[in-house]
């Protein structure tokens, strides 16, 4: 019994279809409903009993083709929800080597892991950081978070003794807080610094807290600095921060998950500088580079201390100087898992592909169709602004005396069940805001006309 195909070209020919129909939803991406929910039929598809007998190729084909307009919708150009990465047609490519290879990319001696090494060189180039960084590709961010925060926590736990605390500020994103729970630490003992009006952290607040904390008996280990909020793009004083980490002894990691990436272009670069001050840094492939889905990364300065977090070698995993279990990066030592896929190739093909010029471009086309989509709002009378748009973000409402917050969240349903954009929503400052994020590269200024015209109408309607 084999799982190869009984007819090879009946095989083709199926592949080749499912490749077409791929193709012409990309090169469709911007036509059509933005979101569209699945149907029941097509629930019921998937729902069905556990197969006991197979199918052919041709239906497989059929039915995985009948599943592509059901996605979250991040490759239409009026998604604006959450911070989603719109992708790009290349990854099809690297994606369908990727699975001929059906390599594991946890070790030994192969294409996988020198592709990998090169990845984390270029992202080392790219955010400032000395070429011999270490770093692996992950899922995300939030995985990238655990990986560094437990590094920090090693180094820490190796030289004091007493409960450890860190720092980061009340608009970081939940995955540090859920890494200090993963990890032992605790969520409390992620001290969370107010704010400026700007909703960066408090650099004074900061200091303040490290003071006290030292004067209770507590181990302060760590400062996580965020490039780019999730809420609304704020970007933190990275070189503030880095200042009072190298005065009192912390360790800083930066969660950049897509600002962090904004240092490649021109409109952001002078605020990421402290980027390459970081002890460790967190950021995705999959948000603003427009990798697909899923590719983050976590970069480390201190390779000895990233070894030594991960690496513990049985003997059925021993190295050799020959032969396939040679090879000098094994992705094993760097993080939890053994069984990886070759999730970067995906991204070493997007980079040489595109460029970073090309890449950048989208960035700031990005961050000035945000500043367009703020003059939109600050033009009309029934709008208004929620917060500045540092970034890429931006966060406002529609005008009413009544109920607020349902309202605009009433708003965004709207929009998004009647297939026109997907914004979502947030609180900011106790108020709800639709929130309008910008990681796409299929994204024109008439799409943002539109959503206002959407914004204007539907909330005319309800109001
Ligand atoms: C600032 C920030 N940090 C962390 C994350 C989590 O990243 P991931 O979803 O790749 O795990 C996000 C996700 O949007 C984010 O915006």
């Amino acid at each position: 019994m084999t799982l190869d195909p009984k007819d090879w070209d009946a095989f083709r020919t199926s592949a080749h279809a499912m490749l077409d129909a791929s193709i012409d939803k990309l090169a469709n991406a911007a036509e059509g409903r933005v979101w569209t929910p699945l149907p029941e039929a097509e629930k019921a598809n998937i729902q069905a009993n556990l197969p006991i007998q197979g199918v052919s190729h041709d239906v497989m084909q059929k039915q995985l083709e009948s599943f592509l307009p059901y996605g979250v919708g991040n490759t239409h150009p009026r998604f604006f929800g959450w911070v989603h990465g719109a992708g790009a047609p290349s990854g099809l490519m690297a994606e369908i080597a990727a699975a001929a290879m059906n390599v594991n990319a946890g070790g030994r001696d192969h294409v996988a892991p020198v592709v990998e090494r090169q990845v984390i060189e270029w992202s080392a180039e790219i955010m400032g950081l000395p070429a011999d960084t270490s770093g692996l590709i992950v899922s995300g961010t939030s995985m990238a978070t655990i990986i560094a925060l437990k590094v920090a926590r090693d180094q820490a736990m190796n030289t004091a003794q007493g409960q450890l605390v860190g720092y980061t500020s009340t608009q970081t994103h939940s995955c540090a807080a859920q890494a200090f729970d993963i990890l032992g630490l605790g969520r409390d003992h992620l001290r969370k610094i107010a704010c400026n009006d700007a909703l960066e952290i408090d650099v004074h607040a900061l200091q303040t807290a490290i003071t006290a904390d030292k004067a209770a008996g507590f181990v302060p280990f760590l400062i996580v600095g965020t490039a780019g909020a999730v809420n609304m793009g704020a970007i933190d004083d990275l070189e503030g921060l880095a200042e009072i980490a190298k005065a009192e002894g912390l360790w800083l990691h930066i969660d950049g998950a897509f600002g962090a990436t904004a240092v490649i272009g021109e409109h952001a670069r002078a605020r990421l500088t402290g980027l390459s001050r970081a002890d460790s840094l967190a950021f995705d492939f999959h948000k603003w580079l427009q990798v697909n889905y899923d590719a983050g990364c976590v970069l480390i300065r201190d390779e000895a201390a990233h070894r030594g977090s991960f690496s513990d070698r049985p003997e059925y995993l021993h190295g050799s100087e020959r032969g396939l279990a040679g090879g000098a990066f094994w992705a094993v030592d760097y993080g939890p898992e053994l069984s990886r896929g070759f999730r970067a190739l995906k991204v070493w093909a997007h980079m040489k592909e595109h460029g970073v010029e090309a890449l950048a471009a989208v960035i700031d086309r990005n961050i000035e169709q945000a500043q367009y989509l703020e003059n939109l709002v600050k033009a009309s009378p029934k709008l208004e602004m929620l917060a500045p748009v540092p970034l890429n973000i931006c966060c406002f409402r529609y005008k009413f005396d009544g109920d607020n917050d349902a309202l605009n969240e009433e708003i965004v349903v709207q929009l998004q069940e009647s297939g026109i954009a997907v914004p979502s929503t947030t609180i900011i400052n106790g108020q709800l805001a639709i929130r309008v994020n910008l990681t796409n590269h299929r994204t024109k200024e008439s799409d943002l006309d539109m959503l206002v015209e959407a914004v204007l109408r539907i909330g005319g309607e309800l109001t």
